[in-house]
């Protein structure tokens, strides 16, 4: 062969080899967005136009007017927060706020919970990012919000104390409740690829009127009670709630709550469900519930029902609800009481999403949870 066609079957060989390597990546319709890209940490903001399902695109969180901010310092003061701490980002600075963490491991224990303001962006990739043993996060009466890539575990109740609000208000706090991210009275939030581990309460709690929300790519772990979407069965104000749940992975050692339901929809699909004790998607106040191409693999045959119904007292056990199966995959003796009919999320173009095979969804969720990406390659 002459030098010259060595040289185009070389190349040949690469791009094939290229290709290749390409569709081993198997991503799910979020992923594949962003993580192919090398330059993520120069073009932050591409990640809010991937979010799928009721949250949408969050193009309100990118654009010119944002200010991007990074985090350098893990202290935390709640009243005054200094500049360079994650409060002072996430609460105190004014407009659109898209924040980052300098390269490298950071530890940050709040003295009180985290009140994120709207249009606020947690961006933790290229950082080893720990929200634990203190406070948790708080989202109230507030929209446009993106969480992505931090791991929080050991969240506390904090005895009382001060905290600044968003516009600079203090408010008194009681005693916290230990929940790692809770929602109250907001919408359009999209909570992505965290690490969520052993807090004292719930790990996601979803409250008050909260809705159009995606829940993705998310690792929830040794944990009890997982996810809380509505928190009270009077609260009918929930009946609007609607929350898609996809890709994320739960377990092991989890006991319920992936998520238990009051009054809204949820559309649970393609998430990877490694064992659970009590059960896997639960509800009362006659929620509606679409699973869709779900892995349920029971951890014994004593925790083999995915589903549980909790009617009040004196009330029919839920036979009239909308809960629906299709295209789930259930091993070890998993099982999904089906009843109702089928009840579609209604997506608009912008939130709608195919759903993968059941098949494919444990190597769409390998990756749930914080990544760990560098800049200047692929994540
Ligand atoms: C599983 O659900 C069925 C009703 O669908 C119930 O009779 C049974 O007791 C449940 N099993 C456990 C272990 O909770």
């Amino acid at each position: 062969m002459a030098p010259k066609e060595l040289l185009l079957s070389a190349t040949l060989l690469l791009l094939l080899l290229r290709a290749a390597t390409g569709n081993l990546r198997h991503e799910n319709v979020i992923d594949r967005c962003w993580r192919g890209q090398s330059n993520w940490a120069t073009d932050r903001q591409r990640l809010a136009m991937c979010s799928v399902g009721f949250a949408g695109k969050m193009r309100q969180n990118r654009g010119h007017g944002v200010t991007m901010y990074t985090v350098t310092d893990p202290s935390d003061d709640p009243v005054r927060p200094r500049p360079g701490t994650l409060r002072y980002g996430a609460t105190v600075l004014p407009g659109k706020v898209w924040i980052t963490f300098q390269p490298g491991t950071m530890h940050i224990r709040l003295a009180q919970p985290l009140f994120v303001k709207s249009f606020t962006t947690i961006d933790g990739r290229g950082a080893d990012v720990h929200v634990a043993g203190g406070a948790g996060i708080v989202l109230y009466e507030v929209r446009n919000v993106v969480i992505h890539g931090l791991h929080v575990h050991g969240v506390r109740a904090q005895p009382p104390g001060q905290v600044v609000r968003p516009g600079g208000a203090v408010q008194n706090m009681d005693v916290g409740d230990g929940d790692a991210i809770r929602l109250l009275s907001s919408s359009k939030v999209w909570i992505d690829h965290n690490t969520l581990a052993r807090c004292e309460d719930g790990l996601l709690d979803v409250t008050l009127g909260s809705t159009d929300v995606t829940v993705s790519n998310n690792w929830f772990h040794d944990h009890d009670k997982v996810m809380l979407l509505g928190h009270d069965d009077q609260h009918v104000a929930d009946r609007r709630m609607r929350v898609t749940v996809a890709f994320n992975r739960f377990g092991p050692h989890v006991n319920q709550r992936m998520p238990r339901i009051r009054h809204g929809y949820a559309h649970v699909v393609n998430n990877f469900y490694d064992g659970w004790r009590e059960y896997a998607i639960g509800g009362s106040m006659g929620p509606t519930v679409k699973s869709q191409g779900n892995l349920f693999i029971a951890s014994t045959t004593d925790s083999a029902n995915v589903t549980r119904r909790m009617p009040l007292v004196g009330h029919a056990e839920g036979k009239d609800w909308h809960w629906h199966s299709s295209g789930d995959s259930f091993e070890n003796g998993a099982v999904f009481k089906q009843t109702g009919s089928r009840v579609r999320p209604k997506y608009n173009r912008h939130q709608a999403f195919p759903a993968a095979s059941s098949g494919e969804v444990r190597s769409l969720t390998k990756d749930a949870g914080a990544l760990r990406c560098s800049a200047g390659a692929a994540c």
